[in-house]
């Protein structure tokens, strides 16, 4: 079985081909331009629907099939903006339609968790999911994948970007921060804000930018902004590993591409000798081989989504995902 899968949750438009051992056929993904502010929902969403029946025809003519080979189209429910959800549901219910198989719709947050799980191997991980709009620290627990904790404010991912824009780096700033991170040295003071389980990256924001009109050298506020936030993400991932009892980590969401976060979380792990797991790149950001995956792994234990059940849901919980392939 071949599964058409398509993602569309907040700046990414991107579709999926897997089949049924998660070989991926294709997987091919198109972003908006955010270099010139944060993204705007109905803008990215124009942009959606402007790009996804090609992205759709280019990814059937890489993988070499025909429309008849595909057995299932799956699409990202929740969470998400809505106006970029409706247009990617949109498509996938008109295609699921057109070429007569079912519909799935898939939880982003599960979707990276399911095809990290299947890529690395790993069977019964805790996640660090660190993207652009989400950060939480996931694991499976009394029959659900619970959230034990998250940002109480922004993505990780969105707050370097603010910061890079505020400081002209290009859009998407992670790597270009990474970059410059690694010419830094002096570890300027940010607030550390972990609470409870949870964190918060809208202050650093703020500092950095202070730290930067102080006059202090772009490289080292880099290096500061990279070392305080991994080692709350660390913090708190470890604390949720010991509270579960898991000894493995896995990684997914943009951010986790970066090789200093990488190898923080391996030390942790090691440490407590626990294993880490690494999806390549293409399989962390937000792309539809994830939900593509996802969407057979559900196909498979018998979930199906009429149409009538396909509404987008923006607030879609990780913990509200019925997990019968998990028992
Ligand atoms: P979401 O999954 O929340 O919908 P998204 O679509 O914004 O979010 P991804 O595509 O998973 O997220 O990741 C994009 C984010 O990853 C951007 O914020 C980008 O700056 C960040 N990023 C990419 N590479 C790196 C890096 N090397 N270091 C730090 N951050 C990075
Ligand atoms: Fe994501």
């Amino acid at each position: 079985m071949i599964c058409l899968g398509i993602e569309g949750t907040a700046h990414t438009i991107g579709v999926g081909l897997v089949d049924q051992d998660c070989t991926v056929l294709a997987n091919l993904t198109k972003m908006i331009d955010g270099s010139k502010g944060g993204i705007h929902p109905r803008e990215a969403a124009n942009h959606h629907a402007e790009n996804v029946v090609p992205i759709i025809h280019r990814a059937m003519e890489e993988a070499g099939q025909s429309y008849d080979d595909i057995g299932l189209v799956a699409f990202s429910q929740g969470p998400g903006l809505g106006p970029c959800l409706r247009t990617a549901a949109t498509a996938a219910r008109a295609l699921s339609l057109s070429i007569g198989v079912d519909l799935i719709g898939v939880n982003h947050c599960v979707a990276h968790l399911e095809i990290g799980r299947k890529v690395t191997g790993c069977e019964d991980p805790t996640l660090l999911y660190a993207s652009g709009g989400n950060t939480q620290v996931i694991a499976y627990s009394g029959g659900r994948y619970r959230v034990f904790g998250e940002t109480l404010d922004v993505g990780i991912g969105n707050m370097i970007d603010k910061f890079g824009r505020s400081v002209g780096m290009p859009f998407p700033a992670g790597p270009h921060l990474e970059r410059r991170a690694k010419e830094g040295s002096k570890l300027l003071d940010l607030p550390y804000s972990v609470k409870g389980m949870d964190v918060a990256f809208s202050g650093i924001l703020t500092a950095a930018l202070q730290l930067r009109r102080n006059g202090e050298r772009l490289e080292d506020i880099c290096h500061s902004i990279q070392e305080t936030c991994f080692a709350m993400l660390v913090e708190v991932t470890e604390r949720a590993m010991a509270h579960v009892e898991k000894d493995q980590v896995l990684l997914g969401g943009g951010v986790v591409q970066n090789k200093r976060l990488q190898e923080m979380v391996r030390i942790m792990a090691e440490e407590r000798g626990a294993t880490m797991y690494v999806p390549p790149g293409p399989l962390c950001v937000d792309n539809g081989a994830m939900i593509a995956w996802t969407g057979i792994v559900m196909h498979a234990a018998g979930v199906r989504t009429p149409i009538g059940e396909s509404a987008v849901r923006q607030r879609f919980r990780t913990d509200e995902v019925d997990l019968p392939w998990m028992s």
